[in-house]
């Protein structure tokens, strides 16, 4: 059942932080549904109360070009008729202001993501403000974003570091003057398989001073991915050059969770899953050129990893009471 992203940050506030998975292929969008149901191997039935939980696909101006638009859709469609169980919202994942009326006026997205974040903090607030209003008259909510993610190394100035985190007065004039649902912030994470140098890490301060001014208002926290040693190496022992890899620590996302992090976005993680398994199977079974040959163990580890994710997140034996608060009926 797809819902309003504003119905799982309802139920999800201030307790536990909904997983935001990207997807570009069918394998990903099969293995993403079974792990949000806590299905082991292919028995799409065995539906896991423990471990099933709520869970937003995140769709990117990439994936939407990498073939047609059209198959996400169709994909996803399908997908919920398959897993008739499962209970998510659809976004667009770092749009502009085109894409975000493209996907509002699809009828098909739960929420859009404006990212005007490196426009002044006026040109931010403006375009926010018109994809607002067009995706409210729709009932879709929108995300925007305040701060610069990424570049925080350990060699930047105490100065310059802050400067990129999102400054929490700013946030609270940007929510106010957008109109936006949700706010994408600047707290020390970046995109991509290598985040933190040395002993950087989050920062719980400027977190906790922004929910300190915006209590209530959910927070979201882009570059999640915790870039697991384990699928490095394996990668790198099959023949990758991953080098000096981190993300953010698994153990962080529950407390960020606490502070408002209603929604925390993981793209890398599932890349490294893919890219581990495919150079695996294809090392090991030189003879082999058959696409179904990686895709099954593919499928049933990215559902493995889905599962225990959202274990850390806190999303995992959820689904229940926010199926019973989106349809009125108790769990
Ligand atoms: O934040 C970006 C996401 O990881 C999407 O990446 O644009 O390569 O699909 P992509
Ligand atoms: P990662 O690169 O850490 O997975 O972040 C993904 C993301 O923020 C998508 O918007
Ligand atoms: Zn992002």
């Amino acid at each position: 059942m797809i819902v309003t992203t504003s119905e799982l940050f309802a139920t999800a506030y201030g307790k536990y932080a909904v997983g935001a998975y990207n997807i570009n292929n069918l394998e990903q969008t099969v293995g993403l549904f079974r792990g949000n149901l806590g299905l082991v191997g292919s028995n799409d039935d065995a539906v896991d109360p423990a471990k099933s939980a709520p869970f937003i696909i995140q769709l990117s101006r990439g994936a939407r070009a990498y073939t047609d638009k059209r198959f996400l859709e169709a994909m996803i469609r399908a997908a919920e008729e398959v897993f008739d169980k499962a209970i998510f919202a659809v976004h667009l994942d770092h749009g502009t202001e085109e894409v975000c009326y493209d996907c509002i006026d699809s009828g098909f997205y739960s929420s859009v993501m404006i990212d005007a974040s490196h426009e002044t903090f006026d040109e931010n607030i403006a375009i926010t403000r018109r994809v607002v209003e067009r995706a409210h008259d729709k009932g879709i909510s929108v995300e925007a974003e305040l701060g610069m993610l990424g570049g925080v190394e350990e060699d930047i100035e105490v100065d310059a570091e802050n400067a990129c985190l999102t400054d929490p007065d700013q946030a609270v004039e940007f929510v106010e003057r957008s109109g936006c649902d949700s706010l994408a912030v600047a707290i020390g994470t970046s995109h991509g398989a290598y985040k933190f140098a040395g002993s950087q890490g989050l920062h719980f301060d400027r977190i906790e001073a922004i929910q300190k001014l915006m209590p209530g208002f959910p927070l979201v926290m882009h570059g999640s991915s915790s870039v697991p040693r384990e699928w490095v190496d394996r990668i790198n022992q099959a023949g990758g050059q991953l080098g000096d890899a981190s993300g953010v620590p698994e153990k962080d996302y529950l407390p960020a969770a606490k502070l408002g992090v209603t929604k925390v976005n993981i793209d890398t993680d599932g890349r490294l899953v893919w890219c581990a398994v495919y150079r695996e199977t294809f090392r090991d079974k030189p003879g082999d050129f058959d696409p179904r040959t990686p895709g099954k163990p593919f499928m049933a580890a990215y559902a493995e990893y889905i599962t225990h994710k959202n274990q850390m997140l806190g999303s995992a034996g959820q689904l229940e009471e926010v199926r019973a608060s989106v349809t009125g009926q108790p769990a």
